[in-house]
C-alpha cells in the first residue's frame, strides 16, 4: 500500500485524466471497428448512497470513452463497485465473481473490475490475488478520480492490476459523470469519517475525514440546476461535522444557508447525520428554511446508554431523546428515520429493552435494522462476548415487528392530505407513477410521462404502511 500525498493539484489532475480518457477512446474506437460492433459495460453498486455517487463518476468516465451501458453481465467490462460495511455484502460479491468466472471462460476478452470499499481490506486484496487471478483491476476508495488511467493501462496490459492507497488529502473536481435521474441528484460534500465508532469500518476504508470546499460545492450543485436538476441529497458520513477541516472553517448550518440561495434548487436533502453533532444552529436553519425537507436521518444504533459508550456514539439515551424533543419542538412534522444495530457484543436483554424503548418514545417514520457484523481490525471484532446467533435473530424480529407498526402509525398521520411530490418514475403498473414527499414517503398514483421531474400535488388517500396510494390533485 501507498500513501499518495504527492499528487498534482486538482486542476492538473483533472486535466491529466482527461487525456487518458482520449487515449482510451482511441483504443476503443479502434477495437469497435475490428469488431465491428459496440463494446458494453456493466456496472453494479453495492452498499450506500456514497457509492452510488461514485459508480455515476465512473459510468461517466466509461460513456465517455465510448463504452455502451448495460444490465446484463454478458458484457465486454464488468465492474462492481464494492462495499464492506457488513459482512453479507462482501460474501455477495464473492458469490458474483464464481458466475463471473464462468462467463469469462465464454469470453476471454471480458475484463472484470472491482474497486470500492471492500478492497481497502488487505486480506480482501490477498484472497483476489490468489483465488481469482481473472479479476483485471482492483482500486479502492481514494483513487477512484485515477479511474481513467487505470482502465486505460489495463487495456494495454495481461496483469492483474492492483492500485490501493491507504488514504489521500486530495479532492480532484470536475471529472465527467453520469447522473441516474435527470432531476435529482446526491452531492458529496465531504469524504471519510473521524468518528470510529467500534463496530464500523468505515473509517478504516474511507479515511479521514476530508470536506469539500463550499465553492466547489455551489458551482456544482449550480451546474445541475442549470441541468433541469431541483433536488440534491447532501452526503457525508457525518454531515453534521463538515467543514470543521477546511482553512477557513465553515459549519453545516452555513453551508446550507448558502445553498438555500441557489436559484432553482428546490429541495435540499442531507445524510447522516450523527447525534452528538447536530447542533441547535442546524435546527434553527432546518426549522427556517423554505428548501431543507423536513427529514431526518439520525442513526440511534442503540438505546442503551452503556452499548452506545461500548460503541463509542458519545451520546446517551437521554442526550438523543432530548436531541429529538428539541427537533419536534422546532420542527413539528418533522420526519424522523434511524439505523439500529442489534447484537453488538454483550447487549443483554435489558439493553435490548431500551432501545425498544428508544423506538417507542422516539416514533420514527422508518427504521433500518441491522444485525451486527463483526469486522476484522475494528475494536468490537476483539471482544468475547460476542451475542449467540439465535438470541440476535430474536431480538432482530421483535425489533422489527415494533419498527414497523410504529412507521405504519407515524406514517398514515398524512392520510386524507395533499402534499407537494416529486414525480420520480413509473411504477411496475404502467401508467402508475412514483413520487416523493418532501418527508420522504413514496406515493403512487396514476399520472403521465410529462409530469416526470416535475412537483405536483397529490391526494394522500390510502397508507399502504411504508407508501401510499393517491391521485392527482388541483
Ligand atoms: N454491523 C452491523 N451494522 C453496521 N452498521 C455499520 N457497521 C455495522 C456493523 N459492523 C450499520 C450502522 C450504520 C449503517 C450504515 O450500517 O447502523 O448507521
Ligand atoms: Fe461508521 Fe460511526 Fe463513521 Fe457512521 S459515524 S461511518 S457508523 S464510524
Amino acid at each position: 500500500m501507498i500513501n499518495e500525498k504527492n499528487i498534482p493539484s486538482s486542476q492538473e489532475e483533472t486535466a491529466r485524466q482527461q487525456s487518458f480518457i482520449q487515449l482510451a477512446k482511441a483504443l476503443t474506437e479502434q477495437k469497435m471497428k475490428t469488431l465491428g460492433r459496440p463494446l458494453t459495460y456493466c456496472l453494479t453498486t453495492f452498499g450506500c448512497q456514497m457509492n452510488e455517487k461514485q459508480s455515476e463518476a465512473v459510468a461517466g468516465i466509461m460513456d465517455e470513452i465510448g463504452y455502451v451501458r448495460q444490465e446484463n453481465e454478458e458484457a465486454d467490462v464488468v465492474i462492481y463497485n464494492t462495499c464492506t460495511v457488513r459482512e453479507n455484502a462482501n460474501l455477495k460479491v464473492y458469490g458474483r465473481l464464481g458466475h463471473l468466472h464462468s462467463l469469462k471462460d465464454k469470453n476471454p476478452d471480458m475484463k472484470i473490475i472491482l474497486f470500492g470499499c471492500m478492497m481497502q481490506e488487505a486480506h480482501v486484496v490477498e484472497k483476489i490475488k490468489k483465488t481469482y487471478s481473472f479479476v483485471n483491476l482492483v482500486f479502492g476508495t481514494h483513487n477512484i478520480f485515477k479511474f481513467a488511467e487505470l482502465f486505460y493501462e489495463m487495456l494495454l496490459s495481461d496483469m492483474q492490476l492492483i492500485d490501493i492507497w491507504e488514504g489521500t488529502d486530495q479532492i480532484v473536481e470536475d471529472l465527467p459523470t453520469e447522473r441516474n435521474y435527470t432531476f435529482k441528484s446526491g452531492v458529496n460534500i465531504m469524504f471519510g469519517c473521524n468518528n470510529f465508532c467500534s463496530y464500523c469500518i468505515v473509517p478504516y476504508v474511507r479515511g479521514r475525514e476530508r470536506s469539500r470546499k463550499p465553492e466547489a460545492i455551489i458551482k456544482e450543485i449550480k451546474n445541475l440546476v442549470a441541468d433541469g436538476v431541483s433536488e440534491v441529497m447532501l452526503l457525508g458520513q457525518n454531515v453534521n461535522s463538515y467543514g470543521k477541516t477546511l482553512e477557513t472553517p465553515v459549519t453545516f448550518a452555513q453551508l446550507l444557508t448558502m445553498l438555500e440561495d441557489i436559484e432553482g434548487l428546490r429541495r435540499i436533502r442531507f445524510m447522516t447525520s450523527h447525534p452528538k453533532d447536530l447542533s441547535d444552529e442546524l435546527i434553527e436553519v432546518m426549522a427556517k428554511s423554505k428548501k431543507i425537507c423536513h427529514h431526518l436521518h439520525l442513526p440511534l444504533q442503540s438505546g442503551s446508554s452503556r452499548i452506545l459508550k461500548e460503541m463509542n456514539r458519545r451520546y446517551d439515551k437521554e442526550k438523543y431523546l432530548n436531541l429529538v424533543e428539541n427537533i419536534r419542538t422546532a420542527i413539528p412534522d418533522i420526519s424522523l428515520t434511524t439505523d439500529i444495530i442489534v447484537g453488538f457484543p454483550g447487549e443483554t436483554e435489558e439493553d435490548f429493552q431500551e432501545t425498544l424503548d428508544v423506538v417507542r418514545q422516539a416514533g420514527y417514520d422508518t427504521a433500518f435494522t441491522f444485525i451486527y457484523s463483526k469486522r476484522t481490525g475494528t475494536p468490537a471484532a476483539a471482544k468475547e462476548d460476542q451475542v449467540p446467533e439465535d438470541v440476535v435473530k430474536d431480538r432482530f424480529n421483535r425489533l422489527l415487528t415494533l419498527v414497523q407498526e410504529q412507521g405504519r402509525i407515524r406514517s398514515s398521520r398524512f392520510e386524507g392530505t395533499v402534499q407537494e411530490v416529486l414525480v420520480e418514475e413509473e411504477s411496475k403498473e404502467k401508467g402508475i407513477f412514483t413520487g416523493r414527499t418532501q418527508y420522504n414517503l413514496l406515493v403512487h398514483f396514476p399520472a403521465d410521462e410529462s409530469l416526470l421531474g416535475t412537483y405536483v400535488k397529490v391526494k394522500l388517500e390510502e397508507c399502504k404502511g411504508f407508501y401510499y396510494l393517491g391521485s392527482l390533485s388541483e
